[in-house]
């Protein structure tokens, strides 16, 4: 059982009488992250790599941020590039990949995804690549390998997909998926943004060649990291100026470098989830944290599932479990109003929850939903509480 009480006293932001379960949209930050962001501003913040000695220390706090985001996806030192937000990421990702690709060559995207990991690749259409699009099951709305085998030949470079989708919560198998590709020549880019805050990441064992999250919903701030594999970086096009070349490592897809401030308060997450594990009696590890935090988040989306799959007037997308194949975020139709009918209503009672396409625009259109203003999505993360998940069972009761 998660120690509830330790993990709510982390996160500040909770002293509020709002019920948070908007939290796909963004987590709130560590009191620890804030607190680094702060002294870094108050007590460092210069220039960095300069020889006097604050610039030391601020070089040293910004390369230990850095360290952090490479622990977060199990990367090894120098395969992590942080940058602004993942969608900025996956453009910078394409413009540094291209010019290893012939014009004829090939792109595989999804028709699931968040527009960040679609649209940066379907554009690449505009300078001669063939991109092709990847469907969905229309009924788990999971990215079936049956489907992927005839969309992949001798010139598909890439193949970009979610490790799990913002909207409806599937979980693919990325490592069964990367061995398909990596049989035929191609990469894969995974956007593990939806995943990265419910499940430990480890870039090897799924086998990702490029793998994205953004840290401001792994209970970080308003950054994001990819993971880049070092020879592949070192074959990627510098996107930085001229004179810093192709050798330089992260720095080369760190076009104008990344905010000094934010970066340094990344360790505040790793050493949350190793005091998370110690608390609970393990041994302080990010795995360790990952396995308790998962147990919590299915015991908690349990009840809200099985609500939403039995109400009358609401139709649950994707699984009604959540297990390995699912996250707890947590998507809905509502039958006989639309879904900008729902949130607003529940805003008197002080439950934040949201509708919208939430960028999986492609989605939305093909299943028909922005007729009804997309869907109504409740997301939860481990800080959320078995009564908070009564509170907004109580909130749909009021108004579905
Ligand atoms: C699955 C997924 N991918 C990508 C993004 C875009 O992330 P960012 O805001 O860091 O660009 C989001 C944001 O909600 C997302 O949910």
């Amino acid at each position: 059982m998660l120690d509830l009480d330790f993990v709510r006293a982390q996160f500040p932001a909770l002293e509020t009488d709002w019920t948070l379960f908007d939290n796909a949209g963004g987590s709130v930050p560590l009191g620890r992250v804030c607190d680094l962001v702060q002294d870094y501003m108050r007590t460092c913040m210069v220039q960095l790599g300069a020889s006097y000695g604050l610039s030391e220390e601020a070089s040293r706090r910004v390369a230990a941020g850095n360290r952090a985001a490479e622990e977060l996806f199990g990367s090894g030192e120098g395969d992590v590039v942080v940058g602004g937000s993942s969608s900025a990421l996956a453009r910078i990702a394409a413009a540094a990949l291209r010019p290893l690709w012939s014009d004829g060559d090939e792109v595989v995207v999804t028709d699931l995804d968040h527009e960040a990991n679609i649209g940066a690749w379907r554009e690449l259409a505009e300078t001669g690549l063939v991109v092709r699009e990847w469907r969905c099951d229309p009924e788990t709305f999971q990215l079936r390998t049956e489907d992927l085998a005839p969309l992949l030949n001798e010139r598909t470079r890439l193949v970009a997909f979610s490790h799990c989708s913002n909207l409806v919560g599937e979980i693919q198998d990325v490592q069964a998926i990367s061995n398909m590709a990596h049989d035929a020549g191609a990469l894969v880019y995974v956007d593990g943004v939806a995943y990265a805050p419910h499940r430990r990441v480890d870039v090897d064992e799924l086998g990702a060649d490029l793998y994205v999250a953004s840290l401001y919903k792994v209970y970080g701030p308003h950054l994001a990291a990819l993971h880049v594999g070092k020879e592949l970086l070192a074959m990627a096009k510098s996107q930085n100026h001229f004179f810093i070349g192709n050798d330089e490592g992260p720095y080369k897809l760190q076009p104008g470098n990344v905010n000094h401030e934010l970066t340094a308060s990344l360790p505040g997450i790793v050493d949350y989830f190793e005091e998370l594990d110690r608390h609970h009696g393990g041994r302080g590890t990010i795995d360790g944290a990952f396995d308790r935090i998962t147990a919590h988040e299915s015991e908690i989306a349990a009840p809200l599932l099985a609500y939403l799959d039995e109400h009358p007037r609401a139709r649950l997308l994707g699984r009604p479990v959540v297990d390995e194949l699912r996250a707890p975020t947590v998507s809905f139709v509502p039958l006989g109003q639309r879904a900008s009918e729902v949130p607003p209503k529940m805003d008197a009672q002080k439950v934040a929850v949201r509708w919208g396409h939430f960028y999986a625009h492609r989605f939305c259109s093909r299943f028909g939903l922005h007729e009804n203003d997309g869907v109504v999505r409740a997301s939860m993360v481990h800080y959320n509480s078995p009564e908070e998940v009564d509170r907004l069972i109580q909130a749909f009761d009021a108004v579905l």
